[in-house]
């Protein structure tokens, strides 16, 4: 087997000492190293060698393998350049290798828009965590323990570490952390630093176990708002919500405004902008409605108030909290919310 290999190789090297054709080349390398090729084929008999003959054997066939690869590298590139002096000089003025440029996520770009544009109004821009305690994501917010009210955000409760609390996590019937189903939790902590007057948003990545479709996601983003001051009352809301939206649309957007249910808020109302994607006749992006659900929003509750330490005798104030992903459907005419995370690139590219 040894004298086999040493053949073989110094067949391969006389043989390559003579070649000047690339394809011949390639061909000599497929018929000695290719995966059907002599080489290969004595590599694979090594198993059936005995167990003394299989260390020594294999080790010399690997080696003869590798210095047969790189002479093949070495005629070749010696046949690409025409000649088999290394080249003594770098020609600086060939191109160079293009890189790819990136550019902003259609939601980061609106996200920023909506920024500058609550800048503008006197607003702070907050952030919070994503990963929030039972307590900021409900319990603050009005929702006690088993309030119905928690069913409606399906929620993905997260087990501690065992580090976080001993053997704790494991036994307790529900963790205390979830993945935040909404950016509302930053509205006690907004209050809890800040105390009122005070103007926030908070942009954000929120989550929720949901089954996804052309209008919901299981990740989306949020933009949250608030305003405590003396005197708010719903009609700030209303011209904020009506700035807000003409800014981002840039244009007239048909806009409906019902009563909606949420705890931490009393009145509560949702904002519905007429499906830019079928006109308002209906289809899957606006679940067949012909309008797409957008902001949820009210007078923040008495009770949300105190959590974040405000006397509700003193003040007063509204929030609201806006799926970004919808408005950024609704304002490129973009038919399933999926895409924007699917990391297509024929989509992304058009923004
Ligand atoms: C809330 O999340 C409340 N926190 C909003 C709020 C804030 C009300 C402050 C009052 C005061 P809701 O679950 O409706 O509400 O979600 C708000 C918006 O997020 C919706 O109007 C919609 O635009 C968007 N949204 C909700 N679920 C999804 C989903 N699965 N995929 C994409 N967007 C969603």
């Amino acid at each position: 087997m040894e004298n086999k290999l040493n053949n073989l190789k110094k067949e391969i090297l006389d043989q390559l000492s003579k070649i000047k054709d690339s394809q011949i080349l390639r061909e000599l390398e497929i018929k000695y190293l290719g995966r059907k090729g002599e080489i290969t084929k004595v590599l694979r008999g090594i198993a059936d060698l005995r167990a003394e003959d299989k260390k020594s054997i294999g080790k010399l066939a690997n080696e003869i393998k590798a210095e047969l690869q790189s002479k093949f590298k070495e005629v070749k590139n010696i046949i690409e350049r025409g000649t088999d002096k290394k080249p003594d000089k770098i020609d600086v003025t060939l191109p160079g290798e293009k890189i790819a440029r990136g550019h902003i996520h259609p939601i980061t770009q609106v996200q920023n828009e909506l920024e500058d544009l609550f800048i503008s109004l006197g607003f702070m821009v907050l952030d919070g965590p994503e990963l929030e305690s039972d307590y900021y994501n409900f319990e603050a917010l009005n929702i006690p323990k088993f309030h119905p009210a928690r069913d409606i955000q399906d929620t993905f409760y997260v087990e501690p570490p065992l580090t976080y609390s001993g053997q704790e996590g494991k036994n307790k019937e529900r963790s205390d952390l979830v993945m935040r189903t909404h950016t509302s939790p930053v509205q006690i902590r907004a209050m809890q630093k800040y105390g009122a007057p005070m103007r926030c948003v908070v942009p954000g990545r929120v989550f929720r176990h949901e089954a996804t479709d052309a209008c919901h996601d299981n990740t989306f983003y949020q933009l949250e708002g608030l305003m405590i001051d003396k005197d708010i009352s719903i009609v700030n809301l209303i011209s904020v919500m009506q700035e807000m939206l003409s800014g981002i649309f840039k244009q007239e957007v048909e806009i409906r405004v019902r009563p909606g249910y949420f705890p931490f808020v009393e009145p509560g109302l949702e904002v519905d902008v007429k499906c830019t994607i079928c006109a308002g006749a209906g289809c899957a992006s606006c679940k067949h409605s012909g309008w797409s659900e957008m902001i949820g929003a009210g007078m923040v509750h008495p009770n949300v108030l105190r959590a974040g330490n405000i006397d509700p005798d003193k003040f007063t104030g509204f929030a609201f909290g806006m799926g970004v992903d919808r408005l950024v459907m609704m304002k490129y005419g973009i038919n399933d919310i999926r895409l924007f995370h699917g990391g297509d690139l024929r989509f992304l590219n058009q923004f």
